[in-house]
């Protein structure tokens, strides 16, 4: 039954722990929910906001429209080969839950991307991505809704045009497509993807020599819980700034005064810089302002150190921009969607 709520407080839904409100709140559990809730006025005149696990939102206000909490769920299994599945899961289905589920069934492909916070439907937002995978490595399709004609459309690979930290969905389609389900091609052979430096040594600190799928998630679970923080226990949203690509001419200048550079080679002569790297050596490692600040073990996390507000936290981001660009010349463009 769909139920919509008035002026809901937003702070269970977002992991920052950010204090702020909305107009209007609905969840949906089926697509059935939101197209019902697509013909009620309250949804056609008012702005929308959907929410999944709320880990990459920054509240710097209240919304003063209405929130869609999708809890669309279920996990099917599309077609399956000798050599591999196509697994579909609904967008509501918590992502880390989906990757063990995978584990546990023998369907291969995710476990780099254990532990990530949030739920599926928002995976390919931002094609998410954690060492040495994206989602762009195994996606098949996903199915969306248009979110003002309720009509159904499929998104091949292609189409979302994936990219680091970015698809379609945050640029061209912005707010126009409830995704409600992602299909994957996983493997049914093992193979593991250790060529992120991190996981050897963790799979070396475990005393593992021969690592299974399971052993190699274990280890991105025990890397992550290391450096990033809980956000249960300190609201946060990952990393906070994208890691920005300068060209070679760029990289070679800034490579000359500052020798221990941390940067990696991209394909097309650019170079990736480690953002947390850069405003490690500002010297913001564990910098307050009203209570926001940059986390003591990632500097490419900004947390909440208890009760402060969004715009504390835009503000601080702000300052971490300024901070990297007077030092480095060079602009951190910020990760988390800021509402
Ligand atoms: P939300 O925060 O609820 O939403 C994010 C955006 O997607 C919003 O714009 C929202 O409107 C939109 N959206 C959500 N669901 C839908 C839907 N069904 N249809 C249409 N639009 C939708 N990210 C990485 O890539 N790699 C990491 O390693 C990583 N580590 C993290 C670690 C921590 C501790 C935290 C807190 C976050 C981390 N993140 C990481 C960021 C975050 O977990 C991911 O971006 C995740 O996919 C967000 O999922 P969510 O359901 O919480 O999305
Ligand atoms: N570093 C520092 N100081 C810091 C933080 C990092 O010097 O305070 C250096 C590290 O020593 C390392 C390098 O920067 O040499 C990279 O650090 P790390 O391996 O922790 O990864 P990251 O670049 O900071 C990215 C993603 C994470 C993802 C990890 C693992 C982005 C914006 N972030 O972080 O994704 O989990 O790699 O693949 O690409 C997220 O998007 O929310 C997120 C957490």
């Amino acid at each position: 039954m769909l139920d919509i709520k008035n002026n809901v407080n937003l702070k269970p839904f977002n992991t920052f722990g950010i204090e702020a409100s909305c107009t209007f709140f609905a969840e949906i559990n089926s697509v059935e929910d939101f197209l019902a809730l697509l013909k009620t006025d309250t949804y056609k005149n008012n702005l929308k906001l959907i929410v999944g696990g709320g880990s990459n939102i920054l509240f710097t206000t209240n919304f003063n429209g209405l929130v869609i909490k999708n809890n669309l769920k279920g996990i099917t299994l599309v077609s399956e080969s000798n050599d591999d599945v196509i697994v579909r899961a609904a967008a509501g289905e918590n992502w880390h839950g989906f990757v063990l589920w995978c584990i546990a069934k023998g369907f291969y492909g995710l476990e780099n991307l254990s532990l990530i916070p949030g739920c599926v439907g928002a995976s390919p937002m931002q094609n998410i991505g954690a060492y040495g995978v994206e989602i762009k490595d195994v996606f098949n399709d996903l199915e969306a809704i248009d979110k003002s004609t309720g009509s159904k459309k499929i998104f091949t690979k292609a189409e979302c045009e994936f990219g680091y930290r970015e698809s379609v969905f945050k640029t061209k389609y912005k707010d126009q497509f409830l995704i409600s389900s992602v299909s994957f091609k996983l493997s049914k052979q093992p193979s593991v993807n250790t060529t992120y430096g991190a996981i050897n040594s963790e799979l070396e600190a475990m005393k593992v020599t021969n690592p299974t799928v399971k052993d190699v998630s274990n280890a991105v679970i025990a890397i992550r819980q290391s450096k990033l923080p809980n956000p249960a226990e300190m609201g946060n949203a990952g990393s906070f700034f994208k890691n920005p690509e300068v060209s070679a001419e760029k990289f070679n200048s800034l490579k000359t005064s500052f020798e221990a550079l941390v940067a990696y080679p991209l394909p097309n002569g650019n170079y990736k810089l480690a953002a947390g790297w850069l405003i490690e050596q500002c010297g913001l490692k564990g910098f307050e302002k009203d209570g926001a600040a940059v986390h003591s073990k990632q500097a490419l996390v900004l947390i909440n150190k208890g009760n402060c507000t969004g715009k504390a936290v835009f503000e601080l981001s702000g300052y971490v921009l300024q901070k990297v660009f007077d030092k480095f010349g060079v602009t951190l463009e910020r990760e988390v969607n800021i509402i």
